[in-house]
Parts: structure tokens; sequence; C-alpha cells
């Protein structure tokens, strides 16, 4: 479970990139987090992460908080990030055993899942390649198979099927759904709405900060009184019509 309690957050002069935001992202569902470019997505992702400070409030991922207890906090979860950067001169399988290593997954269980995922995303063959040789999407797909080593408790991926191939953004979209059926949370950002109308349980809508809309994609279409697609239903809610 992420717990987002009065969080506030400014890059420059003061201006609120993110204005008093409350989000409770719940175990057992997929929660997709849907907005505009600029809206404060990667801001928010970010501070979850404890990549970026938070100003005020506080951010309580299964009850740890990231501002006052970051290892503890960090420990349940895995992260991907928008951009896949990992370490460019290590071979992909030294990045997952480094990883592994870190998370202290025992060998065989490492063994196991890099096969199965390794396989499946269609990369075995690289991972004795060094990571800068790899296309955008084969970074993506590591460092998915480098969040799920570990199995955290709480998934949290920033725009996950850009740069995946058709085949591999399927199959993380199983992967996210048996994950959540599992009892666990996973939270995602996402400008595909077909993604999100499909796999999503709960949106929220951001837009210059704040939260607009919290619910289903049938509640959202309910509420903009739009009974076609999700896509219509956003774009007149962040019109504000
Ligand atoms: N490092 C930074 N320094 C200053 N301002 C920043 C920085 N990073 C983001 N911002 C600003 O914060 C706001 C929110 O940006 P953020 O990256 O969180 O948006 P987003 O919703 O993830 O957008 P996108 O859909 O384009 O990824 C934007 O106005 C952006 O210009
Ligand atoms: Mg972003």
């Amino acid at each position: 479970m992420i717990e987002i309690k009065n969080v506030s957050q400014s890059y420059v002069n003061k201006v609120k990139t993110i204005d008093n935001m409350n989000l409770k992202i719940d175990d057992g569902i997929v929660f997709g987090f849907i907005g505009p470019n600029g809206a404060g997505k990667t801001t928010t992702i970010e501070m979850i992460t404890g990549i970026l400070n938070i100003d005020e409030g506080d951010i309580l991922i299964d009850g740890k908080s990231i501002k006052n207890s970051p290892i503890e906090a960090k420990k349940n979860f895995g992260f991907v990030p928008d951009t896949p950067d990992a370490f460019e001169k290590l071979t992909g399988i030294e990045y997952l055993n480094f990883i592994a290593d870190m998370y202290e997954v025992p060998t065989e269980k490492r063994l196991e899942i890099v096969k199965k995922l390794a396989t499946e995303f269609g990369i075995i063959d690289n991972l004795k390649d060094r990571i800068q040789s790899y296309s955008h999407g084969m970074k993506q797909k590591l460092l998915i198979i480098s969040v799920l080593l570990h199995n955290p408790k709480n998934w949290i991926l920033d725009e996950p099927m850009t740069g995946l191939d058709p085949k591999a953004s399927y199959i993380l979209k199983k992967l996210m759904k048996e994950h959540s059926k599992k009892g666990n949370t996973v939270f995602f950002s996402t400008h595909v709405l077909e993604v999100a109308e499909k796999i999503c349980d709960k949106i929220a809508v951001i837009d210059k900060g704040k939260i607009i809309f919290i619910g289903t994609c049938d509640e959202l279409k309910e509420k903009v009184k739009i009974n076609t697609s999700l896509e219509e239903s956003f774009l007149k809610i962040i019109e504000g019509k």
C-alpha cells in the first residue's frame, strides 16, 4: 500500500509543482496515474521512490515513511523509471546479479526468474553483452526483470510500456495483473489510455500538480457524462468542461 499524505513540492520560485496531494493506493489493485505532459506524474513517483525530497507532507510505503525510514521503505518496492538508465559498462547478467546481491536473492531463485523472464522478453542471448549495446526497449526489459527479481510487494512504474514491443507490452500487462491479484500493489503512469482502461482497477487523474479525479474508468466516464471512450472522458475532465 502506498499513501501520499498532504504532499507539496516545488522546484523553483516556490511555485508548487505538486499541491497538497492526497492519494491512497490500496493493495490488490492495478492503479493507473494519468495526466497531461508536465502534470506532475514523474515528480510524484520520484518522491514516492525517494529520488526527490518531499517539501511538505509524507509518503508511506506499507506504513514506512520514505522520509524517516528510507531504507525500510525502499525494501518494499521495485521501481522502473521512465528512462531506462542502468550501468552501461556492465553486461546484462552482471547488472541483474548486482541487483540480486543487493536484495539478497538466493542463487537458485535468481537463475529461475532471470531465465524465465529473459526468455519471455526475448533478451536471454543478450545478457552476456554490455548494456551500452542494448536498444531502449531492451534496457527497459532488463530493468523490468531487475525489479521483478526480488519480488517486491509494491511495483512502481513510470510509463513502462513506452518503447516496448507489442509482445513485451502484453507480457508486462499480464505480470502487472497477476501481481495485483496476489494482493500486491501496482502503481504506474501512462499516456496510453487503452492500457489504463484495460488493466486498471482504479485511476487518478492529475493536472497541474493537483489530483482532479480518483475512481474507476467507468466512474470517470459517468462523472463527465460520456459513455464512449476513456480518451474522450479524459480530455473532457482536463478541459474542465
Ligand atoms: N528538474 C526539474 N527542475 C525544474 N522543474 C522541473 C524539473 N522536473 C520537472 N519539472 C517541472 O515539473 C512539472 C511536472 O513535471 P513532471 O516531469 O512531473 O511531469 P509528468 O506528468 O511526468 O509529464 P510527462 O507526461 O511529460 O512525463 C513540469 O512543469 C516540469 O517542467
Ligand atoms: Mg513523466
